[in-house]
């Protein structure tokens, strides 16, 4: 009887690591949404600046640079576009996202070595105007392949 009690227990632990283990498809799409709300908070910050719509504050500057240099690769190495995670909730990630991986790599590398440039741009408001016009490029290189309207 005990140990059936026990081994019933045990078969209770593990599925529940599985659960823990394996995050599920919507929270992996409501991360990739969040990750880009992130990316687009700092991105708007910055432009700001750089047109001078506010005025350039170099600690502000460096904070969302650091911000998009150090999550610019969470949404990929995060599994956050991992197989099987094209539905389960509502997105608006083209199919080719997972029918081309190798070009959508390519194109998230595009925006990491751009994102990891700002940081050092970020120290004047001339190379941050720069370093955001390459930014913003793989920004919008990316929707308009893979993201649909
Ligand atoms: C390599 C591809 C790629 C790059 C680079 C990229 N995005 Fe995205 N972005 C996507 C995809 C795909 C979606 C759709 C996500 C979904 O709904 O599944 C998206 C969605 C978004 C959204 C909507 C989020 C929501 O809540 O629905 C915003 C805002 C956004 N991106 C901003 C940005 C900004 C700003 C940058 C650059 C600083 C950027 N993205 C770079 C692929 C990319």
């Amino acid at each position: 009887m005990k140990q059936k009690y026990l081994a019933a227990l045990l078969v209770a632990g593990l599925a529940t690591s599985a659960a823990f283990a394996q995050v599920k498809p919507e929270q992996q799409i409501e991360y990739r949404k969040s990750a880009m709300t992130v990316f687009a908070r700092s991105t708007g910050a910055l432009n700001a600046m750089a047109k001078g719509d506010v005025p350039f504050n170099k600690d502000v500057a460096q904070r969302h640079a650091a911000v998009l240099a150090n999550l610019s690769d969470l949404p990929l190495s995060g599994g956050a576009f991992g197989p099987g995670t094209d539905k389960g909730a509502p997105h608006k990630s083209d199919a080719k996202v997972w029918s081309e991986p190798e070009k959508f790599k390519a194109a998230f590398d595009k925006f990491a070595t751009a994102a990891r440039a700002l940081p050092a741009a970020a120290a004047e408001q001339g190379t941050l105007k720069t370093a955001l016009a390459d930014l913003g490029k793989t920004c919008k290189g990316c929707h308009d392949d893979y993201r649909s309207k």
